[in-house]
């Protein structure tokens, strides 16, 4: 399957010593064990792999690399060692496996390549989530954030990469892991690119203008987009009172997919919620100059969102959802609005405002009460949401709280299957105390600043009594913010799709 133009990849059987290839990729287990391909291109050179290895420092620890180029005997140019470690390594160590050899392709301009690690005999993992992975972290790798570049990067790209296969009986399962792979590596691309553009250029507008573009491309996918008219007409109080202090007028998004088969049998929709701030200042309780440095990364969420549509839509998957993203700019001044506020939400309920810098949940909220008019079966909504959740469970996992166990599990699951985790946090009645106000029916901060992840999550609660809800808080997960790494990750993609692959069934 083809991606973006520029990468293939293809899976099948063939006899590698054979093989005319620029790299060809074999793994090597600790202790300068052979893997199977290994042992065969050994043969094949009359020991000369054997031979470099006992001279090496390459002991086949786990994320070793190794070039070797012009070995006798064999027709390909290069070889890549990979180090595997033990045939014990988990699924994790897998992942990490190959993105060390996607970068060793990067770093070595390499275009076209064949890679024997989908045989590898690790206990943990299948050959579908191997293929998976293998796919996804190329296309992750070789990602170039140079759409502001005006001189691109001219460093060659990987063009074509083929996985080998053993027998011809998993050619089915292997092709439908490479679309999934590549469907979703174009979806987290696509979400890289909408994320990392600035807030000057992505604004709410742009956004609603992106979506339609979007689903000009599918014709199962369709959009709707309100504007401040009638966001006003529809009483979207808190969306309202986010935006109100921007030259940039709220939008609200609606994407919707209509994959189901059947239909005379309507099914319930999957609604998503995704975060669209496309700047965070704080408002008038303004951020510290530090903090707002790689702030237009709270529209993550929403671009998140748009991502997985995306990806559905490519798969075909037999479901029908929903994407919801309300959108705007948290700018302070002296039209926007002030701590001690008191607004009317879409519920009807009032918020006291007492930081106006927990906006994601004020938008998030009119967005959760719309959502009730899809009778959904499931809402997840998705957001950079607290500085919190970072603080908690740093970039490894999003922040995960539910209304509901079941959901709460299969969102867990999907996360391991992806390896694109989250990890659940408690949404307890003793924790909803911290968010009541004695003038308004609820503040949107908790007094005393402890538990920040949970109580935004709480506030969020109050709006999505109506339905199975779960929150994922993407503020550690979606991008990082340090140093020349400051970039969009395009997570949790990964994990939606995973998610809504797992409900066709
Ligand atoms: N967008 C931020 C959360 C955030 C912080 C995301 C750091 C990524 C990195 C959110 O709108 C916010 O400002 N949250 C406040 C909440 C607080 C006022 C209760 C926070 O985390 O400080
Ligand atoms: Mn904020
Ligand atoms: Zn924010």
């Amino acid at each position: 399957m083809k991606v973006e133009h520029l990468m293939e990849f293809l899976a099948k059987t063939a006899k590698l010593e054979k093989l005319r290839t620029q790299c060809m990729i074999i793994g090597i287990f600790e202790k300068r064990q052979l893997s199977p391909s290994a042992q065969l291109l050994d043969e094949q050179s009359k020991g000369y792999i054997t031979q470099i290895l006992a001279k090496s420092f390459f002991t086949g620890k786990l994320g070793q690399v190794m070039m070797l180029y012009q070995v006798p005997g064999l027709p390909c140019d290069s070889i890549l060692l990979m180090g595997c470690g033990t045939q014990d390594s988990s699924a994790m160590q897998f992942k990490e496996l190959s993105r060390k050899m996607s970068l060793a392709l990067k770093e070595n301009q390499i275009k076209e390549a064949i890679c024997a690690l989908t045989e590898l005999p690790f206990s943990e993992i299948s050959l579908e989530s191997k293929i998976r992975h293998l796919v996804e972290t190329c296309l992750d790798t070789f990602y170039q954030i140079d759409i502001f570049k005006s001189k691109k990067n001219l460093v060659p790209s990987l063009q074509k990469m083929t996985l080998l296969l053993e027998t011809r009986r998993e050619q089915r399962a292997a092709d439908r892991a490479i679309e999934e792979a590549s469907c979703i590596g174009k979806a987290v691309t696509y979400v890289k690119d909408l994320s990392n553009t600035p807030a000057n250029i992505c604004t709410p507008t742009y956004l609603a203008n992106q979506a339609e573009k979007l689903v000009k491309r599918f014709p199962k996918l369709s959009c709707a987009v309100l504007h401040e008219k009638e966001i006003k007409a529809l009483k979207m109080g808190a969306l309202l009172a986010v935006a109100q202090g921007s030259i940039h007028p709220p939008t609200f998004i609606t994407v919707e997919y209509r994959g189901n088969k059947d239909k005379n049998k309507p099914q319930k929709p999957i609604v998503l919620i995704g975060k669209g701030i496309t700047f965070d200042t704080g408002g008038n309780s303004i951020k510290p100059a530090a903090n707002m440095i790689g702030m237009k990364y709270d529209m993550c969420g929403g671009a998140s969102v748009l991502g997985v549509l995306q990806a559905i839509a490519e798969l075909e998957l037999p479901l029908h959802v929903i994407g919801l993203i309300p959108c705007a700019e948290n700018m302070p001044g002296g039209t926007a609005i002030r701590p001690d506020d008191i607004i009317t939400t879409l519920s009807g309920k009032t918020v006291e405002i007492l930081n106006t810098d927990a906006e994601g949940r004020l938008i998030l909220c009119d967005a959760l009460t719309y959502a009730e008019r899809f009778n959904p079966s499931v809402v997840i909504d998705i957001a950079t949401l607290t500085g919190a959740c970072l603080v908690a469970l740093g970039r490894h996992a999003s922040g995960l709280l539910s209304n509901n166990e079941t959901l709460a599990q299969a969102l867990l699951q999907a996360g391991v299957e992806s390896l694109d985790k989250c990890w659940q946090l408690p949404l307890w009645e003793e924790y909803h105390e911290a968010l009541q106000s004695n003038i308004a029916d609820i503040a949107n901060i908790g007094t005393g600043g402890d538990a920040g992840a949970i109580l935004g999550a709480c506030y969020l609660a109050q709006f999505a009594e109506k339905f199975h809800w779960a929150h994922l808080d993407v503020a550690g997960t979606a991008c990082r913010f340090t140093g020349k790494d400051r970039a969009a990750t395009g997570r949790p993609v990964p994990l939606l799709v995973q998610y809504l692959l797992k409900q066709c069934n």
